[in-house]
């Protein structure tokens, strides 16, 4: 069994050389995830999938269930998140279709369920969280995208918002002031209940569009999703790249 587990979002719905072997809906005690977990192989390297906005793209980022989805994942035996996300790039280095992988995290989403310490514990709990993400996954994507030639920010503060509406102009000045470098809205609580459950979590991040008020005119849905389909093809090449080195 594969270790190692990708969380694919707007525009990552399948790997194109994974070769599926079965699906199975996985049961937890926050209720279903997404959708079924995909098992399959990438070169012959067991893979596991799961598409964080359900099949078909139906689940809005402030109603997927976090917690059943990182909980699933973990009483498979996974160890290793890759986290694949769409963001808006606010800053000049993050045009539409660049990729990054963040350092950092500052959360504005509300109303989610976003703890497993919340209920039922025998003691109050706060986890580590100073470095959100894996340092050591994060090497280890850098080093794929490499070989992939594909380039990559080695850093960011990703901004987590509400959504599903996008920001205002002056919401994205703000996220900029306090430091932040793209804006997405799944990446948190996702990444603090992956260190709740002591999972390794990395984000590859893709900028769909320039964020509110970086660009001229309306930022479409069309847009996003051409600048999708250019920056999915370059995190296919790399996640291959990643899921064949024996290093991960
Ligand atoms: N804002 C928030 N989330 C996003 C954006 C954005 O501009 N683009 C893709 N995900």
């Amino acid at each position: 069994m594969t270790k190692i587990a990708i969380i694919g979002g707007t525009g990552l719905n399948s790997l194109k050389t994974l070769a599926i072997t079965h699906r199975q809906m996985v049961r937890t005690p926050y209720g279903a995830p997404s959708s079924p977990i995909v098992f399959g192989e990438v070169y012959d390297k067991p893979i596991v999938f799961l598409a964080r906005h359900g099949s078909g793209h139906r689940i809005p980022p402030h109603q997927i269930n976090y917690r059943a989805n990182l909980w699933a994942l973990k009483d498979l035996g996974i160890e290793k998140i890759i986290a694949v996300a769409s963001v808006g790039g606010i800053i000049q280095a993050l045009a539409p279709s660049t990729l990054a992988t963040p350092e950092q995290i500052i959360d504005y989403t509300h109303g989610r369920h976003h703890t497993y310490f919340g209920e039922n514990i025998s003691s109050v709990t706060h986890i580590d969280f100073t470095h959100p993400y894996s340092e050591s996954l994060r090497e280890r994507l850098l080093q794929a995208a490499k070989k992939a030639a594909v380039s990559m920010l080695d850093r960011g503060v990703y901004g987590a918002t509400q959504g599903p509406r996008l920001e205002t102009a002056q919401e994205i000045l703000r996220l900029e002031r306090d430091g932040c470098t793209m804006v997405g809205m799944t990446g948190m609580p996702e990444a603090a209940l992956a260190r709740e459950l002591e999972l390794e979590y990395v984000c590859c991040a893709v900028v769909a569009n320039w964020a509110a008020g970086k660009s001229e005119g309306i930022i479409s849905m069309e847009k996003i999703e051409s600048n999708l389909v250019n920056g999915m093809e370059k995190v296919r090449k790399i996640l291959e790249i990643l899921i064949k080195s024996d290093s991960i």
